[in-house]
């Protein structure tokens, strides 16, 4: 069987595009074809500014959440990544391997930069580390394959590259993962916005859909959505991005094509109609599910802390074996 790692960052509420670029490939197909971890990456929100309590609350919740999309313990590891100190021990060692250039040619990195320095702010080093971290994740685990959306895809290859440049280094200490991404939905877009991706941690949240929005925000959300000018629905992701962004996501809601259900309507209305009514009807379960969860807090943190047990226990040799690789002296 692979080994599967992925994880979500506590920065902000789910979203549907974390569901539909990720989150349900887990649930569906993932943990059960594969021995599969799936983290809240917490340290990762510490990459900006933060409010602690908030970061918290937010980790709680999408580990709640995961568990409320259908992710079982029976058949997978969940559990929050600062549980597990090997993340941070190995990422140290991380970037000891990468370079500098490398990191700086991340392009999240560049975006959120930019974004910064335009506001006349800076950013914290962990922002321009952070995929040395991200590699530790996935190496700690011995892991074949990563399951993430589009977004992520440059930080998983940065990882196959680091994990390549390590075993030449020092001699065959890890496995060397490839991601992989969905058919479709691999990269869900702002429906204000359908030029840049629906971000959980964005600002302006009307184009953005929360697993945990109630249904009448959430159909308006869509009803509400940018289309493109002309009438006509046709799938075109270059010249009618709005149009195609909500193809896609009910092409991922349905298991159609985009292009086949393009030629089922004649106008947006109906369009973001069915959208809205597909989304809802797979969100209803996940939030019901997500509310029976909340009343039983301990269920939660009995599945956390068995599977932080289960993660320290897979990743304390592999992380143990890459020191001793490098040259630290062993513990007596
Ligand atoms: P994060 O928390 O931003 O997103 C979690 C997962 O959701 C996917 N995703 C999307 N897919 C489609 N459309 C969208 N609009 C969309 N937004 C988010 C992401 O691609 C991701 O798969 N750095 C990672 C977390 C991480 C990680 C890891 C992932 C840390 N360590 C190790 C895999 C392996 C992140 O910020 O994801």
């Amino acid at each position: 069987r692979p080994r599967i790692f992925s994880g979500v960052k506590p920065t902000g509420h789910l979203t549907l595009g974390n569901y539909l670029g990720a989150v349900r490939r887990w649930v569906e197909e993932d943990q059960y074809r594969a021995d599969a971890l799936f983290s809240v990456v917490d340290l990762h929100a510490l990459t900006v500014d933060h409010d602690p309590a908030r970061v918290r609350r937010l980790t709680r919740q999408a580990a709640t959440l995961l568990l409320a999309s259908g992710l079982d313990p029976e058949h997978c590891t969940v559990y929050v990544q600062s549980h597990v100190d090997e993340h941070t021990r190995l990422s140290y060692l991380m970037e000891c391997t990468a370079a500098d250039g490398e990191m700086r040619r991340m392009i999240q990195y560049k975006e959120k930069t930019a974004r910064e320095w335009e506001r006349g702010g800076s950013v914290r080093l962990s922002l321009l580390t952070y995929p040395a971290l991200m590699a530790a994740d996935i190496l700690a685990f011995d892991t074949d394959e990563v399951p993430v959306g589009d977004d992520q895809v440059q930080h998983v290859e940065l990882a196959r590259d680091l994990a390549q440049r390590f075993n030449q280094r020092y001699g065959p200490v890890f496995t060397v993962p490839r991601a992989t991404r969905p058919p479709v939905a691999a990269r869900v877009m702002d429906l204000q916005d359908p030029l840049s991706k629906m971000g959980k941690s964005h600002a302006e949240t009307a184009g953005i859909v929360y697993l945990l929005d109630e249904t009448d925000v959430v159909r308006k959300k869509i009803m509400r959505a940018v289309t493109d000018s002309g009438t006509d629905v046709v799938y075109d992701p270059v010249q009618r991005p709005g149009v195609a962004n909500l193809l896609d996501v009910l092409a991922s809601c349905t298991g159609d094509k985009p292009e086949v259900l393009a030629e089922q309507f004649t106008s947006y209305g109906a369009l973001k109609g069915a959208v809205a009514e597909a989304v809802l009807e797979l969100l209803r379960p996940v939030r019901a599910r997500h509310a029976e969860l909340c009343a039983d807090p301990s269920y939660v943190d009995g599945v956390l802390r068995a599977g932080a047990e289960r993660a320290r226990g897979l990743a304390r040799p592999r992380v143990d074996a890459a020191y001793a690789a490098v040259g630290l002296l062993p513990p007596a």
